[in-house]
């Protein structure tokens, strides 16, 4: 079988979401909002927050340890971690080294993406292509964020879209056809300060005037973002169909990011697509930025709603503004090779 051939499928998922619920009544409480606007807007109902005493790694290793055991693997057979997200545990070292000491992958290369929202579909990507060159047979691919502790929790134009979570998928080989088929990748950098931590990089480093300007906490130019998504959530899916060969009407399923419901529907219908064709979790569980496709996978293939020979596509869009989307083929058991 040549190299070229090689499908790339997901062996195995695991999810993770805080338990620390924060419902738009406790955010009443605490700003200048409503339930019903939270709802009429965002379509968010709550959201989970990881504890204080939790960093990014509490959510992605417990996430890594189900997808490892669903995948019915030993650490030592991952040949590399990817881990998406923003608020990593540390500046530096990389958090999927702290996750391959965690999980014993003694034999893994460790890698952070750090694109926000749409870390999850790139590191997907990234890692498909890494088992298609054959740099690695086996992958595990990490999405975690822990927003709650980049927002400022009373300001009411980024509390209420947030939340934090983890999910994770192992990678394996398939046979052709079959798992992720094209993946696609996209940036507007030009409005790269429509989401953006100011303080905490080599630009600014945090200092007594960043933390009184709040400058070391995530901002969001909200109207911006929308238009952002309006425009990019169907044009990702549209390239990577185009690229695995395929229109958008052939899908079986969609799971795009989750940030806002009513920007899903929006797409979806502009794609012609029902809205039984997606999943959405963010009502309860919120943003939870690279979390959230793996984290709505899991729940779709459990809920038997993704099947063996569905083509599935997966969006994600965010900070940056970075933008991407996988079709994949979703694999048998018997499709995987040895
Ligand atoms: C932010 C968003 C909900 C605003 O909705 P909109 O229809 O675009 O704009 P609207 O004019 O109706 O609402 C904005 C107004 O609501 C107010 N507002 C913002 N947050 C509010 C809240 N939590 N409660 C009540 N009012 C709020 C703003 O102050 C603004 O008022 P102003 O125009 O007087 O300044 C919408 O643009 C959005 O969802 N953007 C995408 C954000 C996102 O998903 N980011 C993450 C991407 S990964």
């Amino acid at each position: 079988m040549s190299v070229e051939q090689v499908g790339v499928g997901i062996a195995g998922m695991g999810a993770v979401v805080p338990e620390v619920v924060v419902t738009n009544r406790d955010l009443e409480a605490r700003m200048d909002t409503s339930d019903e606007w939270i709802r009429n807007k965002i379509g968010i109902v709550e959201r989970r927050w990881a504890r204080d005493d939790q960093a990014m790694t509490d959510l992605a290793i417990p996430a890594a340890r189900q997808a490892i055991a669903q995948a019915g693997i030993d650490p030592l057979e991952i040949e590399l971690i990817i881990v998406a997200g923003s608020n990593h545990d540390y500046l530096m070292p990389a958090t999927a080294c702290l996750v391959q000491a965690a999980i014993g992958a003694d034999n893994a290369g460790a890698l952070d993406i750090k694109n926000a929202c749409s870390g999850f579909v790139y590191a997907l990507g990234a890692g498909a292509a890494f088992v298609q060159n054959r740099t690695a047979d086996t992958v595990l691919v990490i999405g975690a964020e822990i927003h709650s502790k980049i927002i400022d929790r009373n300001d009411r134009t980024m509390a209420p879209f947030f939340g934090d979570g983890a999910g994770a998928v192992v990678l394996r080989r398939t046979r052709p056809g079959t798992g992720i088929l094209a993946s696609f990748f996209g940036a507007d950098g030009y409005n790269a300060d429509a989401i953006i931590v100011p303080a905490g990089g080599s630009r600014r480093p945090v200092d007594a005037e960043a933390l009184e300007e709040n400058a070391h906490l995530c901002r969001m130019d909200g109207k911006r973002v929308k238009t952002f998504i309006q425009r990019v959530f169907p044009y990702a899916i549209e390239q990577a169909c185009r690229r695995a060969g395929y229109e958008v009407r052939d899908l079986d399923f969609v799971i795009s990011h989750q940030a806002n419901l009513h920007l899903i529907r929006e797409g979806m219908e502009n794609m012609g697509l029902p809205m039984s064709k997606t999943l959405t979790m963010l009502e309860w569980l919120g943003n939870s930025g690279a979390a959230s496709v793996p984290t709505v996978l899991k729940a779709a293939v459990d809920e038997g709603r993704i099947r063996p020979g569905s083509l599935v596509a997966l969006a994600g869009y965010g900070a940056g503004l970075a933008y991407g989307a996988n079709v994949m083929r979703w694999p048998d058991a018997a499709d995987f090779l040895p």
